[in-house]
């Protein structure tokens, strides 16, 4: 095969018909393992597919013979097809992967393709993939085994049309020439806020799903992937406490979160941490250390400091570290924060002190089956919204009910962690 190939892009699609050329690298082709003529022409989708079907789970059926055809839409009801319009939609991963992704995606796809006949399209390398017209098409089949599966099947990236001067103009004719009714964006609060200017300022379809291990977006109580990111967080502090005891160390273990410390003081509380620093709260390091004399004074030894990326001394408590470093796309790069606080600690007490920089730990491996749920939940709700032509909206958790909210209420925002927590629940168990 060649290192490009030229392909016609959307063969079944009428008047929508694509004639125009994309090109594909080897290295693409290589990653995700699909011929781009079948990544839009689902006559040939199956055979396709087998080549990369999982074993399913113990609670899933496989198809008797997997290299037959399944008729496509085998499981739709006449009667809802009769009375539904069916949907030809896309689906994007942005922004930084987070557990629970493939779960959406499988949601979707399943309600889509099972129970509504819906047609669905995955764009490779979230806004890139959608500019370039590189996708795949995500059916049952294609996603089955998914479920357990961390990152992304899709691949994601930074980044959005609005940094190209030609970036809308190509994502309104990728989704007029392929035509596509929307396009679902899986995204953090950078994506869903481009999702939202999109939407408000050009007119493209878009519905949102909101992700990110951070659970900083305004407009649900919970995004998935948190959950997942508290527990491997919560799963090392364990860890730590025996070292830490052995040793009658100080152990600071830097959490991600950003500029929120949702997953610090949740992995805090569940961790039993000695102290929790926020972004919300600058810290006073004399405070921290004056703490952990006195716990240490009445006979306990060893202590555990939960620090998010995010926190920030109290100005002039402490030299503040290098500015963090900034991606092409804007995006600062956190974290250090636990070595500069573990350095002072020792220095400060001189309590042996050991820094612990838990990073895309967080962010990797098997969701949990709470993610598994709610990310199964978002799933279904945004192809029931796509149906409701709730373009603009983003599904949501609000108590324990999945809703619709405007996009604009998380747009350009950012939600800080719930103060009472940290202040009546995790601070009582400060030292
Ligand atoms: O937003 C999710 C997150 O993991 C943050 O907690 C962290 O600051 C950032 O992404 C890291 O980004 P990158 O993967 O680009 O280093």
């Amino acid at each position: 095969m060649s290192a490009t190939q030229t392909v016609a892009l959307v063969p079944e699609l009428g008047e929508h018909r694509a004639e125009g050329d994309i090109e594909r690298t080897r290295h693409e082709q290589s990653r995700y393992g699909t011929d781009p003529v079948g990544a839009v022409d689902h006559e040939d989708e199956h055979d396709e597919h087998d080549e990369d079907v999982d074993d399913p789970l113990p609670n899933e059926t496989p198809p008797r013979d997997r290299s037959s055809r399944i008729p496509r839409h085998a499981f739709v009801l006449a009667a809802l097809t009769r009375s539904i319009r069916l949907v030809r939609v896309g689906v994007l991963t942005g922004g930084g992967d987070c557990p629970g992704l493939n779960a959406v995606i499988r949601a979707i796809v399943r309600k889509g393709e099972r129970v509504l006949g819906d047609d669905v399209v995955g764009f490779l390398d979230a806004w890139d993939g959608v500019m370039d017209r590189r996708t795949m098409p995500l059916t049952v089949e294609s996603m089955r085994g998914s479920l357990p599966r961390g990152g992304t099947v899709l691949g994601t990236r930074r980044g959005s049309p609005l940094d190209h001067s030609d970036g809308v103009e190509r994502v309104r004719s990728t989704i007029h020439d392929l035509g596509l009714d929307g396009i679902i964006v899986i995204g953090g609060n950078g994506s869903l806020t481009v999702a939202e200017i999109l939407y408000r300022e050009h007119g493209i379809p878009v519905l949102g799903v909101p992700k990110t291990i951070d659970n900083d977006i305004v407009g649900t109580d919970l995004t998935f992937g948190f959950n997942t990111a508290v527990q491997i967080a919560t799963d090392a502090i364990d860890r730590l406490h025996t070292t830490a005891e052995s040793h009658d160390r100080v152990m600071v273990v830097e959490v991600m979160g950003r500029n929120s410390g949702w997953i610090a003081t949740h992995a805090g509380i569940a961790g039993g941490a000695t102290v929790v620093l926020v972004p919300e709260h600058p810290f006073d390091i004399d405070q921290v250390c004056e703490r952990l004399t006195r716990r240490h004074s009445r006979g306990r030894y060893a202590s555990i400091v939960v620090v998010a990326e995010g926190a920030v001394p109290v100005e002039g408590s402490l030299p503040g570290g290098p500015d963090p470093e900034v991606d092409r796309f804007g995006h600062a790069q956190l974290g250090g924060i636990g070595h500069i606080v573990a350095d002072e600690i020792g220095r400060r007490t001189g309590f042996e002190t050991r820094p612990v920089l838990l990073g895309h730990v967080q962010r990797g491996g098997t969701p949990t089956a709470f993610d598994r749920v709610l990310s199964t939940r978002f799933g279904v709700a945004a192809i029931d919204a796509v149906h409701a032509g709730a373009w603009g909206s983003m599904v949501a958790l609000r108590g324990s009910e999945i809703v619709t909210v405007p996009l604009a209420e998380a747009a350009g925002r950012s939600r800080p962690v719930d103060l009472a927590l940290f202040t009546e629940v995790a601070e009582i168990f400060f030292a």
